[in-house]
């Protein structure tokens, strides 16, 4: 199986998992040969890309770090969150704390969790999946620093939460194509303070979901709002959501811009090291994440086009990967495997969108 573009869906090929609407409605069966006429409601949906099953992906395996149900849950009780917030009514904590109990102890059971997020997010749907996504990585980042249960669970709900200020902002100026203006980015900023006052209202939450909301656009180096706080009058809590955030955002195709490859992403974390993010935090994040996840298109430095089949965990640029399309252009008779770590003079180049 391999996540692509709706863009290079071709008729034929089967969709490996179940597509289901932001109501948790299923929209189309994993297991369905896809038509042209499905693949043109993906576009009208806003759906930008689909797990397959095709002939040069068949026996790849695409693993999550925690349970398509706990991720479909946890999506599912965020938008609940939400949306009775929307609607004037308090904010009911226990489906937040349950998805995020359950993430904590999937998350657990794994040892050595490398990342791989396995998720779409479709316009209307992308609030609640990033945040499960800034849960997840937060989470992970917060295991990788030792973090007890008790700490796990605070960081958990604040980074479920972070963007719940976000209701109060107009859908028109959070999706517009293009640029904002500097009067509506204004306006977008104030999603943090926002989410302040909403949740500090709530009794069932402790202080750190509030603060995490406040001051998850912080920056290391000061230069971040709404407070302008530097370092580690930022606490540690926020200086991890606001890496997890960034991560999500820019590896997330948006309305308004192009996601990067996660390679480009990592090397962005590390470069703002020290400047916008903590450098420890970015070290102890980047260590779990994979940078060519299986079902990834790569060039190799010789011309030849690849996928990745499996990973390497101690060599995350090493993967396993199988050749598609040889140097000239010709599908190779024969299917070719070679584990990267075993050769020393083949690189990746480059990720592609498809061969
Ligand atoms: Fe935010």
């Amino acid at each position: 199986m391999r996540k692509i573009l709706v863009d290079k869906v071709k008729e034929g090929m089967v969709l490996g998992r179940t597509l289901y609407s932001s109501e948790g409605n299923v929209l189309l069966n994993a297991g369905i040969i896809l038509k042209s006429s499905y693949i043109a409601k993906f576009k009208d949906l806003g759906i930008r890309e689909v797990y397959v099953e095709d002939e040069i992906s068949r026996d790849i395996v695409l693993k999550d770090v925690i349970t398509e149900e706990t991720r479909f849950e946890a999506r599912v009780n965020i938008k609940n969150a939400m949306d009775s917030i929307r609607y004037g009514n308090s904010l009911d904590v226990k489906p937040i704390r349950d998805s995020v109990c359950k993430m904590i102890d999937e998350l657990m059971d794994v040892k050595d969790t490398m990342v791989n997020l396995q998720d779409l997010k479709s316009n209307d749907q992308y609030t609640f999946s990033h945040s499960v996504n800034v849960c997840v990585l937060s989470l992970i980042t917060g295991i990788s620093m030792k973090y007890d249960e008790e700490k796990l669970k605070e960081i958990g709900i604040g980074a479920m939460l972070h963007d719940v200020g976000k209701i109060k902002i107009p859908q028109e100026i959070l999706n517009k194509p293009g640029s904002l203006t500097k009067k509506e980015f204004d306006i977008v900023k104030k999603h943090t303070s926002y989410g302040y006052e909403l949740l500090k209202k709530s009794k069932m939450l402790s202080t750190y979901a509030s603060y995490i909301a406040l001051t998850h656009h912080e920056r290391f180096d000061g230069e971040g709002y709404p407070l302008g706080l530097r370092g580690e009058e930022i606490h540690e809590f926020a200086r991890i959501v606001s890496v997890a955030d960034v991560y999500d955002a820019i590896t997330s195709d948006r309305i308004y811009k192009k996601r990067i490859n996660i390679n480009e992403a990592v090397e962005y974390l590390i470069g703002m090291g020290g400047h916008q993010f903590d450098y420890n935090i970015v070290r102890n994040f980047i260590e779990h994440i994979t940078i060519y996840p299986p079902g990834t298109c790569v060039l190799l430095n010789n011309g030849e086009k690849a996928i990745v089949v499996d990973v390497n965990k101690k060599y995350p640029n090493r993967p396993i990967i199988r050749i598609l399309m040889d140097k000239e252009g010709q599908i190779p008779k024969e299917p070719v495997e070679i584990d990267l770590t075993k050769n020393n003079t083949l690189l990746i180049s480059d990720i592609i969108d498809d061969i």
